[in-house]
Protein backbone atom coordinates (compact mmCIF):
# COMPACT_ATOMS: atom_id res chain seq x y z
CA UNK A 1 0.00 0.00 0.00
CA UNK A 2 1.66 3.73 -0.90
CA UNK A 3 0.89 6.45 1.45
CA UNK A 4 -1.60 7.90 -0.41
CA UNK A 5 -4.02 4.62 0.22
CA UNK A 6 -2.93 4.66 3.64
CA UNK A 7 -6.27 5.80 5.45
CA UNK A 8 -4.46 6.85 8.18
CA UNK A 9 -2.69 9.41 6.45
CA UNK A 10 -4.98 12.44 6.70
CA UNK A 11 -6.44 11.38 9.76
CA UNK A 12 -3.28 12.25 12.16
CA UNK A 13 -4.52 14.86 15.07
CA UNK A 14 -2.53 17.92 15.69
CA UNK A 15 -0.39 16.24 18.98
CA UNK A 16 1.27 14.09 15.77
CA UNK A 17 4.99 14.58 16.16
CA UNK A 18 6.26 17.34 14.11
CA UNK A 19 8.77 14.42 12.57
CA UNK A 20 6.32 12.38 11.96
CA UNK A 21 4.27 14.61 10.10
CA UNK A 22 7.03 15.41 8.10
CA UNK A 23 8.04 11.80 7.11
CA UNK A 24 4.34 11.38 5.94
CA UNK A 25 4.14 14.72 4.12
CA UNK A 26 1.70 16.05 6.49
CA UNK A 27 1.30 19.41 6.76
CA UNK A 28 3.02 21.10 9.96
CA UNK A 29 0.70 22.81 12.33
CA UNK A 30 3.31 25.72 12.13
CA UNK A 31 2.99 25.39 7.95
CA UNK A 32 -0.43 26.84 7.44
CA UNK A 33 -2.52 24.66 8.31
CA UNK A 34 -6.43 24.77 7.74
CA UNK A 35 -8.19 26.48 10.21
CA UNK A 36 -12.03 27.59 10.09
CA UNK A 37 -11.80 31.07 9.19
CA UNK A 38 -10.05 29.29 5.94
CA UNK A 39 -11.48 26.41 5.20
CA UNK A 40 -13.05 28.10 1.66
CA UNK A 41 -9.86 28.77 0.51
CA UNK A 42 -9.37 24.62 0.55
CA UNK A 43 -12.70 24.19 -1.37
CA UNK A 44 -11.13 26.71 -3.81
CA UNK A 45 -7.61 24.93 -4.28
CA UNK A 46 -9.50 21.65 -5.02
CA UNK A 47 -12.06 23.07 -7.28
CA UNK A 48 -9.11 24.55 -9.35
CA UNK A 49 -7.25 21.34 -9.35
CA UNK A 50 -10.75 19.66 -10.25
CA UNK A 51 -11.67 21.71 -13.36
CA UNK A 52 -7.79 21.45 -14.45
CA UNK A 53 -8.17 17.72 -14.50
CA UNK A 54 -11.87 17.40 -15.82
CA UNK A 55 -12.07 20.73 -18.10
CA UNK A 56 -15.41 21.03 -17.17
CA UNK A 57 -17.86 20.32 -13.98
CA UNK A 58 -21.04 21.18 -11.65
CA UNK A 59 -20.20 22.52 -8.40
CA UNK A 60 -23.33 22.07 -6.09
CA UNK A 61 -23.58 23.81 -2.76
CA UNK A 62 -25.92 22.66 -0.10
CA UNK A 63 -25.12 25.02 2.27
CA UNK A 64 -24.41 27.71 0.35
CA UNK A 65 -24.99 31.18 1.94
CA UNK A 66 -22.36 33.21 3.81
CA UNK A 67 -21.08 31.76 6.69
CA UNK A 68 -20.74 35.62 8.27
CA UNK A 69 -23.09 38.27 6.65
CA UNK A 70 -20.76 40.97 6.86
CA UNK A 71 -17.14 39.14 5.74
CA UNK A 72 -17.38 37.70 2.46
CA UNK A 73 -13.88 37.14 1.52
CA UNK A 74 -13.83 33.64 2.97
CA UNK A 75 -17.19 32.07 1.14
CA UNK A 76 -16.94 29.32 -0.45
CA UNK A 77 -19.26 29.81 -3.46
CA UNK A 78 -17.79 33.17 -3.81
CA UNK A 79 -14.04 32.43 -4.37
CA UNK A 80 -15.45 28.91 -6.49
CA UNK A 81 -17.56 31.11 -8.73
CA UNK A 82 -14.55 33.70 -9.15
CA UNK A 83 -11.93 30.64 -10.09
CA UNK A 84 -10.28 30.80 -12.97
CA UNK A 85 -10.05 29.51 -15.58
CA UNK A 86 -14.09 29.72 -15.71
CA UNK A 87 -13.76 26.06 -16.35
CA UNK A 88 -17.11 24.86 -13.71
CA UNK A 89 -20.51 25.24 -16.27
CA UNK A 90 -23.23 24.71 -13.87
CA UNK A 91 -23.51 25.92 -10.27
CA UNK A 92 -27.13 24.79 -8.23
CA UNK A 93 -26.71 27.07 -4.99
CA UNK A 94 -29.05 26.18 -2.01
CA UNK A 95 -30.10 28.07 1.04
CA UNK A 96 -33.00 28.19 3.69
CA UNK A 97 -32.09 31.35 5.90
CA UNK A 98 -33.95 34.70 3.29
CA UNK A 99 -30.88 37.07 3.84
CA UNK A 100 -28.17 34.66 2.67
CA UNK A 101 -30.61 33.58 -0.39
CA UNK A 102 -30.29 37.24 -1.17
CA UNK A 103 -26.77 37.36 -0.54
CA UNK A 104 -26.85 34.73 -3.07
CA UNK A 105 -28.51 36.39 -5.92
CA UNK A 106 -26.27 39.58 -5.14
CA UNK A 107 -23.44 36.97 -6.31
CA UNK A 108 -24.63 35.60 -8.84
CA UNK A 109 -25.79 38.62 -10.62
CA UNK A 110 -22.49 40.75 -9.80
CA UNK A 111 -20.56 37.87 -11.57
CA UNK A 112 -18.92 38.95 -15.32
CA UNK A 113 -20.21 38.09 -18.74
CA UNK A 114 -18.05 35.31 -19.67
CA UNK A 115 -15.09 36.17 -21.84
CA UNK A 116 -14.31 35.80 -25.03
CA UNK A 117 -13.76 31.19 -25.35
CA UNK A 118 -15.73 31.32 -22.47
CA UNK A 119 -18.13 28.12 -21.76
CA UNK A 120 -21.87 29.55 -21.18
CA UNK A 121 -22.20 29.31 -17.35
CA UNK A 122 -25.84 28.46 -15.44
CA UNK A 123 -26.09 29.73 -11.78
CA UNK A 124 -29.03 28.38 -10.01
CA UNK A 125 -30.69 29.29 -6.89
CA UNK A 126 -32.51 27.42 -4.53
CA UNK A 127 -34.50 29.08 -1.64
CA UNK A 128 -35.18 26.66 1.15
CA UNK A 129 -34.62 23.11 3.35
CA UNK A 130 -31.68 21.84 0.86
CA UNK A 131 -32.86 18.26 2.07
CA UNK A 132 -35.82 18.73 0.44
CA UNK A 133 -35.33 21.05 -2.81
CA UNK A 134 -31.86 18.72 -3.58
CA UNK A 135 -34.15 16.05 -3.61
CA UNK A 136 -36.33 17.59 -5.88
CA UNK A 137 -33.38 18.84 -7.47
CA UNK A 138 -32.44 15.44 -8.36
CA UNK A 139 -35.00 13.93 -9.87
CA UNK A 140 -35.01 16.57 -12.43
CA UNK A 141 -31.95 14.47 -13.88
CA UNK A 142 -30.53 17.56 -14.83
CA UNK A 143 -26.79 16.36 -14.17
CA UNK A 144 -26.12 14.50 -16.81
CA UNK A 145 -24.64 10.86 -15.86
CA UNK A 146 -21.14 12.18 -17.25
CA UNK A 147 -20.87 15.20 -15.89
CA UNK A 148 -17.96 15.55 -13.49
CA UNK A 149 -20.15 17.04 -10.00
CA UNK A 150 -18.90 18.27 -6.89
CA UNK A 151 -21.32 18.79 -3.39
CA UNK A 152 -20.10 20.86 -0.69
CA UNK A 153 -21.89 19.86 2.09
CA UNK A 154 -21.23 22.53 4.92
CA UNK A 155 -23.48 22.13 7.64
CA UNK A 156 -22.87 23.78 10.95
CA UNK A 157 -23.35 20.50 13.16
CA UNK A 158 -26.47 18.68 12.44
CA UNK A 159 -28.68 19.99 9.38
CA UNK A 160 -27.63 17.68 6.79
CA UNK A 161 -29.93 14.32 6.44
CA UNK A 162 -27.61 11.41 6.52
CA UNK A 163 -31.09 10.97 3.53
CA UNK A 164 -29.55 13.97 1.45
CA UNK A 165 -26.06 12.16 1.38
CA UNK A 166 -27.48 8.93 -0.03
CA UNK A 167 -29.60 10.74 -2.33
CA UNK A 168 -26.16 12.68 -3.90
CA UNK A 169 -24.41 9.46 -3.63
CA UNK A 170 -26.75 7.37 -5.37
CA UNK A 171 -27.99 10.09 -7.81
CA UNK A 172 -24.91 8.77 -10.73
CA UNK A 173 -26.15 6.21 -13.24
CA UNK A 174 -24.64 3.25 -15.75
CA UNK A 175 -21.30 3.25 -13.66
CA UNK A 176 -20.05 6.75 -13.79
CA UNK A 177 -18.23 8.29 -11.02
CA UNK A 178 -20.55 9.25 -8.13
CA UNK A 179 -21.20 12.71 -7.08
CA UNK A 180 -18.17 13.52 -4.96
CA UNK A 181 -18.74 15.00 -1.51
CA UNK A 182 -17.42 17.23 1.03
CA UNK A 183 -18.98 16.39 4.06
CA UNK A 184 -18.21 18.73 7.21
CA UNK A 185 -18.35 16.78 10.29
CA UNK A 186 -18.02 18.86 13.71
CA UNK A 187 -16.38 18.23 15.96
CA UNK A 188 -15.64 21.24 18.49
CA UNK A 189 -18.73 21.70 19.66
CA UNK A 190 -21.01 18.89 18.77
CA UNK A 191 -21.32 17.44 22.14
CA UNK A 192 -22.08 20.63 23.91
CA UNK A 193 -24.80 21.04 20.58
CA UNK A 194 -26.80 17.26 21.66
CA UNK A 195 -26.73 17.55 24.97
CA UNK A 196 -29.10 20.60 24.45
CA UNK A 197 -31.44 18.59 22.32
CA UNK A 198 -34.15 16.35 23.24
CA UNK A 199 -34.74 15.27 19.44
CA UNK A 200 -38.36 14.98 20.17
CA UNK A 201 -38.48 16.55 16.35
CA UNK A 202 -35.94 13.72 14.92
CA UNK A 203 -33.05 16.08 14.00
CA UNK A 204 -30.41 13.30 15.30
CA UNK A 205 -32.21 11.11 13.60
CA UNK A 206 -32.35 12.39 10.25
CA UNK A 207 -28.42 13.95 10.75
CA UNK A 208 -27.87 10.49 11.08
CA UNK A 209 -30.11 8.11 9.44
CA UNK A 210 -31.32 6.11 12.20
CA UNK A 211 -32.32 5.47 15.78
CA UNK A 212 -28.58 4.52 16.05
CA UNK A 213 -27.11 8.07 16.63
CA UNK A 214 -26.04 7.82 19.92
CA UNK A 215 -23.74 5.52 18.44
CA UNK A 216 -21.28 8.07 17.49
CA UNK A 217 -21.38 9.97 20.58
CA UNK A 218 -20.00 7.18 22.30
CA UNK A 219 -16.95 7.32 20.52
CA UNK A 220 -13.97 9.38 20.67
CA UNK A 221 -13.37 12.44 18.32
CA UNK A 222 -10.72 10.25 15.91
CA UNK A 223 -12.90 7.21 16.40
CA UNK A 224 -16.30 9.75 15.20
CA UNK A 225 -14.26 10.69 11.51
CA UNK A 226 -13.18 7.11 11.18
CA UNK A 227 -16.55 5.63 11.85
CA UNK A 228 -18.32 8.26 9.50
CA UNK A 229 -15.46 7.36 6.95
CA UNK A 230 -16.49 4.17 7.33
CA UNK A 231 -20.32 5.28 6.30
CA UNK A 232 -19.45 6.78 3.21
CA UNK A 233 -16.63 3.63 2.28
CA UNK A 234 -19.39 1.10 3.13
CA UNK A 235 -22.47 2.21 2.92
CA UNK A 236 -22.51 4.77 -0.03
CA UNK A 237 -19.68 2.63 -1.90
CA UNK A 238 -17.36 5.46 -2.64
CA UNK A 239 -13.90 4.46 -3.43
CA UNK A 240 -11.40 6.86 -2.10
CA UNK A 241 -12.52 8.23 1.54
CA UNK A 242 -10.47 10.73 3.96
CA UNK A 243 -10.85 12.89 6.87
CA UNK A 244 -8.93 16.12 6.88
CA UNK A 245 -9.12 17.84 10.46
CA UNK A 246 -10.02 21.83 10.11
CA UNK A 247 -8.27 23.19 13.03
CA UNK A 248 -9.60 26.10 15.29
CA UNK A 249 -6.53 28.19 15.19
CA UNK A 250 -3.91 29.12 12.62
CA UNK A 251 -1.41 27.57 15.26
CA UNK A 252 -3.25 24.39 15.20
CA UNK A 253 -5.56 23.61 18.36
CA UNK A 254 -8.93 21.85 18.15
CA UNK A 255 -9.83 19.94 15.76
CA UNK A 256 -13.16 22.38 14.76
CA UNK A 257 -14.06 20.00 12.16
CA UNK A 258 -13.35 16.79 9.80
CA UNK A 259 -13.60 17.23 6.74
CA UNK A 260 -14.97 13.87 5.19
CA UNK A 261 -14.06 13.96 1.36
CA UNK A 262 -15.38 11.10 -0.75
CA UNK A 263 -14.82 10.44 -4.36
CA UNK A 264 -14.49 7.23 -6.70
CA UNK A 265 -11.80 9.54 -9.25
CA UNK A 266 -8.36 8.21 -8.74
CA UNK A 267 -6.84 11.47 -9.30
CA UNK A 268 -8.89 13.43 -6.85
CA UNK A 269 -7.18 12.00 -3.25
CA UNK A 270 -4.19 13.52 -4.55
CA UNK A 271 -5.57 16.66 -5.75
CA UNK A 272 -7.12 16.63 -2.24
CA UNK A 273 -3.87 16.44 -0.71
CA UNK A 274 -2.26 19.14 -2.73
CA UNK A 275 -5.38 21.54 -2.82
CA UNK A 276 -4.80 21.30 1.79
CA UNK A 277 -1.15 21.82 1.52
CA UNK A 278 -1.36 24.56 -0.84
CA UNK A 279 -4.82 26.33 -0.19
CA UNK A 280 -2.97 29.36 1.81
CA UNK A 281 -0.71 29.81 -0.81
CA UNK A 282 -0.53 31.67 -4.35
CA UNK A 283 -2.29 29.32 -6.79
CA UNK A 284 0.26 27.43 -9.48
CA UNK A 285 0.74 28.47 -12.50
CA UNK A 286 -0.28 26.64 -15.93
CA UNK A 287 2.75 24.95 -16.14
CA UNK A 288 2.91 23.96 -12.33
CA UNK A 289 -0.77 22.39 -13.15
CA UNK A 290 0.76 20.71 -16.07
CA UNK A 291 3.25 18.67 -13.52
CA UNK A 292 0.58 18.33 -11.10
CA UNK A 293 -1.56 16.38 -13.98
CA UNK A 294 1.31 14.66 -14.57
CA UNK A 295 1.60 13.41 -11.44
CA UNK A 296 -1.99 12.01 -10.86
CA UNK A 297 -1.10 10.19 -14.82
CA UNK A 298 -3.97 12.75 -16.24
CA UNK A 299 -1.65 14.40 -19.58
CA UNK A 300 -2.28 14.26 -22.02
CA UNK A 301 -5.57 13.52 -21.97
CA UNK A 302 -7.95 16.12 -21.12
CA UNK A 303 -11.06 14.98 -20.06
CA UNK A 304 -11.75 12.39 -17.94
C1 LIG B 1 -21.79 26.92 7.80
S1 LIG B 1 -22.76 28.01 6.86
C2 LIG B 1 -22.12 27.83 5.24
C3 LIG B 1 -20.86 28.59 5.06
C4 LIG B 1 -20.45 28.75 3.63
N1 LIG B 1 -20.21 27.46 2.98
C5 LIG B 1 -19.22 29.63 3.51
O1 LIG B 1 -18.26 29.24 2.82
O2 LIG B 1 -19.21 30.74 4.07
C6 LIG B 1 -24.28 27.15 6.74
C7 LIG B 1 -25.33 27.84 5.89
O3 LIG B 1 -26.38 26.90 5.70
C8 LIG B 1 -27.65 27.54 5.84
N2 LIG B 1 -28.59 26.47 6.24
C9 LIG B 1 -28.80 25.93 7.46
N3 LIG B 1 -29.70 24.93 7.38
C10 LIG B 1 -30.03 24.81 6.08
C11 LIG B 1 -30.88 23.94 5.34
N4 LIG B 1 -31.58 22.98 5.96
N5 LIG B 1 -30.97 24.08 4.01
C12 LIG B 1 -30.26 25.03 3.37
N6 LIG B 1 -29.44 25.90 4.00
C13 LIG B 1 -29.33 25.79 5.34
C14 LIG B 1 -27.40 28.61 6.88
O4 LIG B 1 -28.36 29.65 6.74
C15 LIG B 1 -25.98 29.06 6.51
O5 LIG B 1 -26.04 30.08 5.54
Amino acid sequence: MGELDNPEWFGLTPSTTAVKRKKLGLPSIGDRPIWTENKAKLIERYLYYFVWVTKHGTYIDAFAGPQRSNEHTMWAAKLVLENRPRYLRNFHLFEKAPESVAALRQLRDAQPPKARGESERTIHIYSGDCNRKIKEFLKTRTIRDAEATFCLLDQRTFECSWSTVEALAQYKQGGHNKIELFYFLANGWIDRAQSKKSDKDGEMKRWWGNEQWQRFFDLRSFDRQKLFSERFRNELGYKHVRAFPIYKRADGGATLYWMIHATDHDAAPVLMNAAYRQALKVKETADQMNLLECEVGRRPSSTP
